[in-house]
């Protein structure tokens, strides 16, 4: 089967390989999807550059976090899933950009039967990230104000819209015109371009002073620290991305008298469900999973607000699997909105 490998830390043009590679035979507790159809996660741009240090494998190794397709075989315990067209996570967040993936189950759901292979390829993290950002994580409630960072990105463009489908007031920023355009039209009532505009201000402004009460997160840093002055009391700022910059993940938190000062909390976002949790004991980091159970309550919730219409996937653009490398790179220039799908 055909894979592209990382085989050196470099600009995504340099630093992948199309390989010809055994499928994988998935174990205990594990599926292997046959794929239609994948799509690109920011994070590979840093996985190419080997700065992404949450999914971290030695070189080489198969990029991709996550697809589209039909489980062709199954490790022991799960064979339910054998013959099921589903959405599904590369086992340890990689190798879905190979034409057969191992997956761990607790991580696969069945495909919204609403969604072609395309959409459904362009579903999964962005509607989950967004979903557990706003809803489990934020505790958003309809008639708050949220602000979110990157708005026309995967993540962000479905962020924009579950906040809206949740009745909250949006205000979104974005790095050009177009994708301002894009915001308004997934729901945003505000749109600033924080590239040419200082969104704190204009952020205050649109809140009249007040601050926001949610702010889903996607880009870190120096923009993390600036959100701060955007909060409202009681507000919840969830760090899901790092997209402006991953180096910010493991720096020092700014000092905390801000976040007193301003009587708001921030929280952390992983998006990883689990019917077991990890070991903690002995691990340099305590990875905390959230339960499957809720995974499977995220994912009838935003099938109901699909069948109803009130979210939809976004594609940005469609390419062939071929073109992998230049995709990454069109990501990485800031030139991707929604979702870029590619299929075999
Ligand atoms: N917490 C989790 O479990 C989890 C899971 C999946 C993804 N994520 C995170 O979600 C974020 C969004 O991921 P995505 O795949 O949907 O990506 P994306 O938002 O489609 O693409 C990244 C966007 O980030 C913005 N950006 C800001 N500063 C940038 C910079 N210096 N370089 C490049 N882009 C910059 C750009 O939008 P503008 O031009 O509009 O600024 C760019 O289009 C990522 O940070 C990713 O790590 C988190």
């Amino acid at each position: 089967m055909k894979a592209w490998r990382v085989v050196r830390y470099a600009r995504p043009v340099e630093a992948l390989e199309l390989a010809d590679l055994p499928a994988p035979e998935p174990g205990p507790g594990q599926v292997r999807v046959h794929s239609h159809a994948g799509a690109l996660n920011f994070n590979e741009v840093d996985g190419c550059h080997g700065r992404y240090l949450t999914v971290n494998p030695p070189l080489p190794y198969t990029l991709g976090m996550e697809l589209v397709g039909r489980v062709d075989a199954t490790g022991p315990g799960e064979q339910a899933w054998l013959g099921r067209r589903v959405i599904a996570v590369g086992h340890s967040a990689t190798g879905a950009h190979a034409e057969q993936v191992v997956c761990d189950a607790d991580m696969v759901f069945d495909a919204p039967g609403s969604l072609d292979d395309l959409q459904a390829a362009a579903f999964y993290f962005p509607f989950h990230v967004a979903h557990v950002a706003l809803i489990e994580r934020g505790q958003l409630r309809a008639g708050e104000t949220v602000l979110v960072h990157a708005g026309a990105g995967g993540v962000g463009s479905a962020a924009v819209q579950i906040a809206a489908a949740t009745g909250a007031r949006v205000i979104a920023t974005a790095g050009s015109p177009a994708k301002l355009e894009l915001c308004r039209e997934l729901g945003a009532d505000v749109a600033i371009d924080y590239r040419s505009t200082d969104f704190v201000d204009a952020v205050l402004e649109a809140t009249g002073d007040a601050g926001v009460d949610v702010c889903c997160d996607l880009v870190g840093g120096e923009t993390t620290e600036r959100t701060y002055r955007c909060m409202a009391a009681g507000g919840r700022l969830m760090l899901a991305g790092f997209s402006g910059d991953i180096g910010a993940e493991d720096r020092p938190a700014p000092a905390p008298r801000p976040i007193l000062f301003g009587n708001f909390s921030v929280g952390g976002v992983l998006l990883s469900y689990r019917r077991q949790p990890l070991p903690v004991r002995g691990r340099p980091l305590a990875v905390r999973p959230l339960a499957r159970t809720t995974g499977e309550a995220v994912q009838a919730h935003l099938v109901e607000l699909l069948d109803q219409g009130r979210i939809r996937p976004v594609i940005g653009r469609t390419a062939d699997y071929a073109d992998l490398p230049a995709e990454l790179e069109r990501m990485e220039a800031r030139q991707t909105t929604g979702r870029t799908v590619l299929r075999w």
